[in-house]
């Protein structure tokens, strides 16, 4: 038990007690984060007079001597410690003696642990973002190899509409385009430093808190001790971003899984990618697929379990806030790694195109744009709605699609009907006739791509 706080106790602290209060154990996740804030304090405390220049060194070169140390494993973070930060002053304490014992002046652990946690969601949260880039340009790529890839799109699971798999696809481009839009917003209000708040009440040092603010790469000093030392809105908000990702991901494991299943065979997915059964030898399963689905709701029990955390806290700092840590860390390692599984498994997918159109032109994708044709000959379209439904039921009679009927058959339920209803219906002109912006025709999924593309040219807010 090495704790910074024994002076005013008569009495060690119950094993148990320390076991259930301390945080290194995860904490430790940020020594590098922690060093790099006590370098930055270091370094203004000299500015200001309140360190000399060679303590200032003395201590510089110990952290210094501590990151390498832990770095290449000669230095182990035990959990002898009660937290992070005590790990760090006791090494340095050890190695350069009662200069280390300065670095603290000016300091609490609540600015400090608000500080650590802030830099280590800011690098989270930037290379998180770095991985969705990299799938929308994954997804860029699908979309330009398939924007003649005909297959129905569904409302309902039930067949709608002819689209193009490119189209399809550029319904998740926006998704994701629209996570990052988040993480950029959030990056935003978070980034201010809350060191230099002290306790809660700031201090009575003359810190300057622009400089650390600069030094650590924040826009600038938060305004209220108080807010800085129990905020933790920036680890909500990434939270929430973060499960909208989850679901966003989750929804298109979803449509994969079904795409890969027996029934549809719209997709294969690539044996790298998919696991096997110990019983059943035929099987092939898109497990990865499904555990992107299911850790959705780990990260949303983060989310909630945050909120319901700080529920009703009194300002300022409390305990309860440790509780922060395991279940962001959970949350952002599992975004993290699902965001490059999942554009592994989608890059290396077989697609079918064969069974993708074929599945389109059956089902009566093309109904509306028999309407269509219908309402372009005058009819009213609720009119035309009637007729083309009786079409559509004659057809089901018979097993056969629309196109399969006779011009004779088509006259008979309505005499509007001329030979150009075949190149009408057809399943081409059903797609490449939707050409406004959004729509899935070739010349409107060109434009788009070539908007997306400078899109992934556009710089985030740290950048
Ligand atoms: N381990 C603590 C946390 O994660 C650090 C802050 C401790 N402050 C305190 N006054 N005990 O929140």
């Amino acid at each position: 038990m090495a704790q910074l706080w024994g002076g005013r106790f008569t009495k060690e602290t119950d094993q148990l007690v320390y076991n259930f209060n301390a945080s290194i154990s995860f904490d430790k996740k940020f020594y590098k984060q922690d060093i790099a804030g006590s370098r930055a304090h270091v370094k203004m405390l000299a500015k200001q007079g309140i360190l000399t220049e060679e303590e200032r060194d003395a201590i510089l070169q110990g952290l210094d001597g501590i990151e390498r140390d832990v770095e290449n494993g000669t230095l182990e973070i035990t959990s002898e410690y009660e937290d992070i930060h005590s790990f760090v002053e006791a090494n340095l304490i050890q190695r350069i003696g009662d200069a280390g014992k300065k670095l603290h002046t000016g300091r609490s652990r609540n600015d400090q642990v608000a500080l650590d946690m802030k830099l280590y969601t800011r690098d989270e949260l930037i290379a998180i973002d770095g991985e969705l880039k990299e799938l929308l340009s994954e997804l860029l790529n699908l979309m330009e190899e398939h924007i003649g890839t005909y297959m129905p799109g569904f409302t309902h699971l039930q067949k709608a509409q002819p689209i193009t798999l490119a189209h399809h696809i550029g319904a998740y481009f926006e998704m994701f385009k629209r996570d990052r839009g988040r993480l950029g917003d959030i990056y935003r209000r978070m980034n201010y430093c809350p060191l230099g708040s002290g306790a809660l009440a700031g201090t009575t040092y003359p810190l300057d808190r622009e400089y650390t603010a600069i030094l650590l790469g924040f826009d600038g000093p938060t305004l209220n001790s108080m807010d800085s030392v129990s905020d933790r809105d920036y680890l909500i908000e990434l939270l929430s971003a973060l499960s909208t990702v989850m679901m966003h991901m989750s929804r298109f494991s979803e449509e994969i899984i079904i795409w890969n299943s027996n029934e549809y065979q719209f997709v294969e997915l690539d044996d790298a990618y998919s696991t096997g059964s110990s019983i059943m030898p035929q099987k092939k399963n898109p497990d990865i697929a499904e555990l992107v689905r299911g850790k959705t709701g780990r990260v949303y029990g983060a989310l909630m379990s945050l909120l319901t955390t700080m529920k009703g806290l009194p300002l300022a700092y409390n305990k309860d806030m440790q509780e922060d840590k395991e279940l962001s860390f959970d949350a952002m390692d599992t975004v993290k790694g699902c965001i490059a599984l999942f554009r592994g498994m989608v890059s290396t997918m077989r697609v079918r195109k064969d069974r993708m159109e074929n599945s389109a032109k059956n089902g009566f994708t093309n109904a509306t744009d028999a309407a269509d044709y219908l309402v372009n000959h005058g009819v009213p379209f609720r009119d035309a709605h009637g007729i083309v439904g009786r079409l559509v039921l004659h057809c089901l009679e018979k097993g056969i699609s629309l196109d399969e009927m006779s011009l004779a058959e088509f006259r008979e339920i309505s005499p509007v009907f001329e030979e150009d209803i075949y190149d009408a219906i057809s399943l081409k002109t059903c797609v490449e006739k939707r050409t406004t912006i959004g729509a899935p025709g070739k010349a409107a999924m060109e434009a788009v791509i070539r908007q997306e593309k400078q899109y992934l040219e556009e710089k985030q807010p740290w950048e």
